[in-house]
């Protein structure tokens, strides 16, 4: 069946619920294969999305969920694994569970054995046939990277990466960060990747991306006259972006400790934090007009001077402290890190912008673990008012003007600015204009992970990385990751109380003249 057929398939009550939702559905029917189907990217972020995108309206019809793993399971089995980590990790997409088991498969594959992706590839042409697929397939790799390759090789060698034109139907594969842990590692992991499988199949996904305020950036700054022309080195004097999480390094140290800060939040979230806040206006709201003018700010990233590397970066690693009054222990006593590792869980990283609108003007990049407090938001600082006419009145200094743009928890773009204080004397008080996006709007947002499956199956790789990107990034961040991996890290990385927001030294980079 083609999959141009297939679009009388989406019911009434799918259509009505995703309008509810300002939600356009997926056309095309699809089966969509999760390899890793029983670890814990599963359970925690896709199987909870998926019942909530069912319950938005945002799955097409028909739709099959076809759980891959190492494991034995019958269809049944998997499916209550499945309801008890939706119930765990996402009670409330419970409700829409009953509607979404029935479609839900599991497969065993031993991702070294050439002879169950052939099983497998059968399998999914029976399905094709019974359920009306059209030839449909996403595979959504929720494995280890290291694994990232030999499947995608797996998959091409069973023809599953294969993809004639539309009426034979797609094949879409889905990767996570990180994407590499250095320029040359990414390079090779995308080699692998394209052995089978071209750019336009590749989905490599940054949830940060999806993320209704983070998009919300590009809708403030160009679907508004206001602010375009005073968003440059005119008006803005710095950009702090931060990322502070409260949570420590978990059950993920195995991983965490051989990534470290720079990797995990740097080179993905970070970079397209400050790419959304720097770049030029594209032409159109387009995938690759969108990822080009990125680009361009990936590419007129000042070069790090390695040879000074402290005063444009400070490190940290989190020791015991007190978290909303209970201990903590430090990062060192975490299960599963090395009791000498020196790998950095707190950045503050001070980059500039070479180009015309940015020359001279500090972006400030901060992220941590178990930090004071939950904190995603870009602050933007503009200029002092270059004279005071109330210098007489209360002295010379005036507070700047700053938009805070909150990404998560506080998700609102607040406006801070003086004004007169009520009263016979002339005084200024700092006050906010404060747009909340919760109140401000009635319809359900899309959570990060739903909008990136939606995004998939509708095929649209606006919010995903493209591999230049990626590499372009990787160029930044190397010689700096270089620089760091010396016997003098030892004496740079600081140590901050768990609880706190990190290491006092990363003050001064924020100053702007500094
Ligand atoms: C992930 C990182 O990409 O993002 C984690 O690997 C981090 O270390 C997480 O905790 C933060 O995501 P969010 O959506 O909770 O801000």
């Amino acid at each position: 069946m083609s999959a141009a057929n297939s679009k009388a398939t989406i019911t009434a009550e799918t259509r009505t619920r995703a309008e509810a939702c300002g939600l356009e559905p997926p056309r095309d029917p699809c089966v969509l294969v999760l390899f890793g189907a029983t670890g814990d990217l599963a359970g925690r972020k896709v199987v909870p999305s998926l019942c909530d995108l069912l319950g938005h309206g945002g799955l097409p019809e028909p739709f099959v969920l076809m759980g891959v793993g190492r494991s034995e399971h019958s269809a049944e089995s998997f499916r209550e694994h499945l309801r008890e980590a939706v119930a765990e990790h996402k009670p409330d997409a419970l409700k829409h569970w009953d509607e979404l088991a029935p479609r839900v498969l599991y497969r065993r594959v031993d991702n070294d054995n050439d002879g169950d992706f052939k099983a497998l590839a059968d399998a999914l042409d029976t399905l094709d046939r019974e359920q009306r697929l059209g030839g449909n397939r996403i595979f959504y790799l929720a494995v280890p990277p290291t694994a990232y390759a030999d499947l995608a090789a797996s998959l091409g060698r069973a023809g599953l990466a294969a993809q004639t034109g539309d009426s034979e139907g797609w094949s879409r594969l889905v990767v996570e960060k990180p994407f590499g842990h250095d320029l040359a590692s990414a390079r090779a992991l995308d080699a692998a990747l394209h052995e089978h499988f071209g750019e336009d199949q590749i989905f490599r996904i940054d949830h940060y991306l999806a993320k209704e305020t983070v998009q919300n950036v590009l809708s403030l700054r160009f679907a508004n006259a206001l602010f375009e022309p005073v968003w440059n080195r005119r008006y803005i004097r710095s950009v702090t972006v931060t990322a502070a999480e409260s949570i420590g390094v978990g059950h993920r140290a195995g991983y965490y400790d051989r990534f470290g800060v720079l990797r995990d939040m740097f080179q993905n979230h970070m970079m397209q934090l400050l790419a959304l806040c720097a770049m030029e206006p594209p032409s159109l709201y387009e995938a690759d007009r969108i990822r080009d003018e990125k680009n361009k700010v990936y590419r007129a990233l000042r070069p790090f001077p390695t040879e000074r590397i402290e005063q444009h970066l400070v490190l940290g690693q989190y020791a015991p402290g007190t978290l909303d009054g209970e201990l903590v222990p430090g990062y060192l006593d975490e299960e599963g890190v090395d009791p000498e590792s020196l790998t950095p869980t707190f950045a503050a990283m001070r980059v500039y912008v070479d180009n015309w609108r940015w020359q001279g003007v500090p972006f400030c990049l901060v992220s941590g673990k178990r930090l004071a407090a939950k904190r995603t938001e870009i602050v933007i600082h503009f200029h002092e008012v270059p004279h005071s006419m109330f210098r007489s009145v209360f002295g010379e200094h005036i507070a700047s003007n700053r938009l805070v743009l909150g990404i998560q928890p506080g998700e609102a773009v607040t406006l801070t600015f003086q004004a007169k204080a009520p009263g016979s004397r002339m005084c200024l008080r700092p006050v906010t204009m404060e747009f909340d996006y919760a109140a401000g709007f009635d319809a359900p947002a899309l959570e990060a992970y739903e909008k990136v499956l939606l995004d998939v199956m509708l095929g649209d790789q606006t919010l995903f990385w493209r591999q230049d990107g990626v590499e372009l990034c990787w160029g930044f961040l190397t010689p700096i990751l270089m620089g760091c991996d010396c016997p003098e890290q030892a004496e740079r990385l600081l140590l901050y109380k768990a609880g706190t927001w990190g290491p006092r030294e990363a003050q001064r980079l924020m100053e702007p003249d500094s």
